[in-house]
């Protein structure tokens, strides 16, 4: 059974329907064995579907899915989970996540803080986490749940927005983040200095950026319809970068952050 956080996943934002259903499992049979799903995106159903059709024992495939801000309240949080197991067809998920924090405190945050541990101890997830919550939130969720209850927070976190602060908090209490849209959408390819260190190791930009993130740390969920493209961000997990290009990618941070909706809390970078 995985008992940690593959460090190595799948985002499958976007991947509904037959041709989502298609990348799921080439994904599957290329090696990927962590999917990071959510109630938001409309791939549950396609995660649930393509760990079946892969053949592959339930315990070996980690899924994560995330409950929506719509569903923080008493009244919905415990019905939105049960609805996510049923239609993923799973009598439980490896790690649950708040997608994004109540807005302004509309929903009290002990209320769905609180829901999540019980969510956990009712065997519906193995692990629990939380995903856009900057310091102040993770101090609040550690105070009341416990300084170990949370496996990880994923945030925003690509070569062009390091957030150096998070970054650093989070390591000081032993948090690892998890970085989503961590190929900045695609854009990295684009950027000359990954350009250079990729093409001294015979691989793709994509894969450096990852491979850096790793180093860094964090836990990486590229998210990839092309076969191609998947099999070759695969390849940052056997990559190893020297120090100099380490430093070289960390001098890239620019702060750009891509995703900014009105509800966001306010970030620490
Ligand atoms: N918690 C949250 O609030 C939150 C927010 C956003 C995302 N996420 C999660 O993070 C996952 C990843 O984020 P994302 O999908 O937005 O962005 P991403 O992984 O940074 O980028 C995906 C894009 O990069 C392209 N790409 C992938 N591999 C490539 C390669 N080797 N070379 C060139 N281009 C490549 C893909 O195109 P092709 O399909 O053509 O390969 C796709 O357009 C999501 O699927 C989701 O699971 C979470």
């Amino acid at each position: 059974m995985t008992t940690t956080i593959p460090a190595l996943g799948l985002g499958t934002y976007g991947r509904t329907g037959e041709e989502g259903l298609a990348a799921l499992l080439a994904a599957l049979e290329l090696g990927y064995r962590h999917l990071d799903t959510a109630q938001s995106y409309g791939t549950e159903e396609n995660v649930g579907e393509a760990i079946r059709r892969s053949g592959l024992p339930r315990d070996e495939v980690f899924v994560t899915t995330k409950v929506a801000d719509t569903n923080l309240s008493r009244a919905d949080f415990a019905p939105s989970v049960r609805q996510s197991l049923d239609t993923l067809g799973l009598d439980r998920v490896d790690l649950l996540l708040i997608h994004w924090p109540s807005e302004r405190d509309q929903v009290p945050f002990e209320d769905y803080m609180t829901a999540l541990g019980q969510a956990k101890a009712a065997g519906q997830t193995r692990l629990i986490g939380v995903s856009n919550f900057p310091i102040e939130h993770l101090k609040r969720a550690r105070a009341l749940l416990g300084e170990d209850a949370l496996a990880t927070n994923q945030v925003e976190i690509h070569p062009f927005l390091q957030s150096p602060t998070l970054r650093d908090f989070a390591r000081s209490i032993e948090l690892p983040l998890t970085a989503y849209q961590p190929l900045a959408k695609g854009s990295v390819g684009e950027n000359e200095t990954l350009r250079e260190i990729a093409a001294g190791h015979g691989v793709t930009p994509a894969a450096v950026a990852l491979a850096f993130l790793l180093a860094e740390g964090h836990i990486v969920i590229p998210a990839s319809g092309s076969r191609a493209n998947l099999e070759a961000n695969l390849r940052a997990r056997d990559l190893k970068l020297r120090p100099e290009e380490i430093d070289a990618v960390r001098r890239l941070d620019r702060g750009e952050r891509r995703i900014d909706p009105e509800k966001s809390p306010r970030w620490d970078d």
